[in-house]
């Protein structure tokens, strides 16, 4: 059981298009298998660079490809019913009960506002979500009806999270269009995700650092 059969599984597939066509009709950035993947990846692949086990970083990457699937059904405590989502496919998979059990708490626990780091798959989960800010992410068509969060996204025309083993470190590079969007209203959309970013690096070992075009921020 791996990233690949779960992004091959039907269910899978129709849940997180259908969540990513009602994030785009309330206004939201992309949420669907773009997001999933490159979430996933990332989790999976900080786990790797810290030198943590194969198979955590597997399931750091299942539970970051199924982290925004309960959005099919509300926005609000997307993160719980994600969980329970989740769940379900995993055991018709014939995953592990206590790999499903520890996929479930990551999935859970991954959004700021009622989240924690609870393991390490969980804190890779997070680092992996609050770095996805890059312009492939808006949907609005309409650059004049661009709000905060449209603006921010579409600026940023890198990013990049760099983890260094040997200094403990986890950066978040970004290199911003500072024609579209000023580094002042990153901050103000971003502050509460940065610090959850830290959070979650600290849970790792590791001191956690922003980057916006070349300047050390964080
Ligand atoms: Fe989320
Ligand atoms: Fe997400």
């Amino acid at each position: 059981m791996v990233v690949k059969d779960v992004e091959r599984d039907a269910e899978v597939i129709a849940l997180l298009r259908r969540a990513n066509e009602q994030m785009a009709v309330l206004g939201y950035t992309e949420h669907g298998q773009r997001h999933a993947r490159l979430v996933g990846n990332i989790a999976q692949n900080v786990l790797l660079w810290l030198g943590h086990p194969e198979r955590e970083a597997e399931l750091a990457g299942i539970a970051g490809y199924f982290h925004d699937i309960g959005n099919v059904i509300h926005r609000v405590h997307h993160a719980r019913a994600g969980a329970m989502i989740a769940r379900d496919i995993l055991l018709r998979l014939g995953m592990d009960f206590d790999e499903i059990a520890l996929i479930m708490g990551a999935i859970g626990n991954h959004e700021e506002e009622r989240g924690d780091p609870v393991s390490e798959i969980s804190a890779a989960v997070i680092l992996g979500d609050k770095s996805d800010v890059h312009r492939s992410r808006v949907h609005n068509p309409d650059t004049l009806a661009f709000d905060i969060h449209d603006r921010v996204n579409f600026a940023v025309r890198r990013s990049f999270l760099r983890v260094e083993e040997d200094k403990k470190t986890i950066t978040l590079e970004l290199d911003i269009d500072t024609e579209v969007s000023r580094a002042a209203e990153y901050f103000e959309i971003f502050m509460s995700r940065m610090l959850f970013s830290r959070r979650a690096a600290r849970f790792l070992g590791c001191r956690f650092a922003l980057t916006i075009n070349g300047n050390s921020l964080f």
